[in-house]
């Protein structure tokens, strides 16, 4: 018999994320039934940062009218359902309590199991969305706002954590770097596309941590770096180009390094790149670079599903559904939560 569809639900910080996910082990790439996200970047952006009380009685109002429009591009309603996945962590806790409670009082109402999901393992899984997905093992580069990770990926469900980092993340810094050149909130997809107008040579900043072994990461000494160069320039537009390209050349080179790091020290031949950083384009093509040169392959979510979604949640809750995994109708999120 055919698995039930899994409804994803993603309300970790700005983005309400919703999904139906048919999964089926032998044809990953293919269930995907339909998916709907909404974007809270306008509500934020005049605070240059995410307003996690806003955040949350936002999700409030859009999830439910999320959820129907998944439902109706899918042609199915809620009775179709089999099981409902949430992430519950790690996130903001009154933005994570809206998409559990929504969650688990559906599950509920519908009699189907209901699973909390790590945000982090859906950013992980998102490439068994695409057809032609990795098979474990493989090493994952997980980029994102909230963390800089290298991951050891033995099975579902089985990690290992190579790297961390020890102060900001990728994504953060790319933010903190925009926004202290003036750039708006989100800075991050502005500083790339600024920096696409940048002329390489004219700056150039450290790759922090490469110089010593080990895979973790530090980026907050960049930032200090990019602030000083900002403020002995002219600061005009073009400078403001030349200082993003060389700011995005010194992390892309530094995640290449420590990728290509991971890759000698556990053997494997596979590497999956995801998280919001995922979606940079000089990334994605040195990282595809390298793969061809040094031999490993490698592999990324389609780009909307690099950023925070709901079809990453239906499927990491699904295949923990499908085995039997699932938890009582407590309602329990995790602001802070290991891999
Ligand atoms: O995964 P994500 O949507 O949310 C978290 O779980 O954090 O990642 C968002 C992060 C933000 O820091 C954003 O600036 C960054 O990903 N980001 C990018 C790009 N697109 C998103 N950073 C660099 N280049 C991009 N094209
Ligand atoms: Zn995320």
């Amino acid at each position: 018999a055919t698995p039930r569809p899994i409804l994803g639900i993603e309300t970790s910080c700005d983005e309400t994320g919703v999904a139906l996910l048919r999964w089926e082990p032998q044809a990953p790439g293919q269930g995907l039934l339909a998916h709907a996200l909404y974007t809270q970047i306008k509500l934020h952006a005049d605070y240059g940062g995410v307003v996690p009380e806003l955040a949350s009685r936002d999700h409030v109002r859009k999830l439910l009218p999320l959820v129907r429009e998944a439902l109706a591009q899918a042609g199915l309603t809620p009775a179709d359902l089999g099981g409902v996945a949430y992430t519950a962590g790690p996130g903001l806790v009154g933005a994570l309590l809206v998409g559990a409670a929504t969650g688990r009082a559906m599950a509920w109402a519908l009699g189907v199991p209901a699973i909390g999901v790590h945000h982090m393992e859906g950013h992980l899984l998102a490439p068994l969305l695409e057809e032609d997905p990795p098979e474990a093992p493989f090493v994952a580069l997980l980029v994102s706002g909230g963390h800089s990770m290298l991951v050891e990926v033995q099975a579902v469900g089985r990690y290992r954590i190579l790297g961390d980092t020890l102060d900001d993340a990728a994504g953060e810094a790319f933010d903190k770097t925009a926004k202290l050149m003036g750039l708006p909130y989100p800075g991050g997809p502005a500083l790339a596309k600024l920096a696409a107008s940048g002329q390489a040579g004219r700056f150039r900043f450290s790759r922090p941590m490469t110089d010593r072994p080990g895979l973790d990461f530090s980026f907050s000494g960049l930032k200090t770096q990019v602030l000083l160069a900002w403020r002995q320039s002219d600061q005009s537009e073009q400078t403001r180009a030349d200082i993003a390209r060389a700011f995005e050349e010194a992390i892309v080179d530094t995640l290449l390094i420590k990728c290509r790091r991971a890759l000698a020290e556990t053997g494997a031949r596979r590497l999956v790149i995801a998280g919001g950083v995922g979606a940079n384009r000089r990334l994605r093509e040195e990282l595809a670079a390298a793969g061809v040169s040094d031999g490993f392959k490698t592999y990324f979510p389609r780009l909307q599903f690099c950023t925070d979604n709901g079809a990453m949640i239906a499927l990491a809750g699904a295949i923990r559904l499908a085995h039997g995994q699932q938890q009582d109708e407590s309602v329990q999120v995790f602001p802070r939560w290991d891999l």
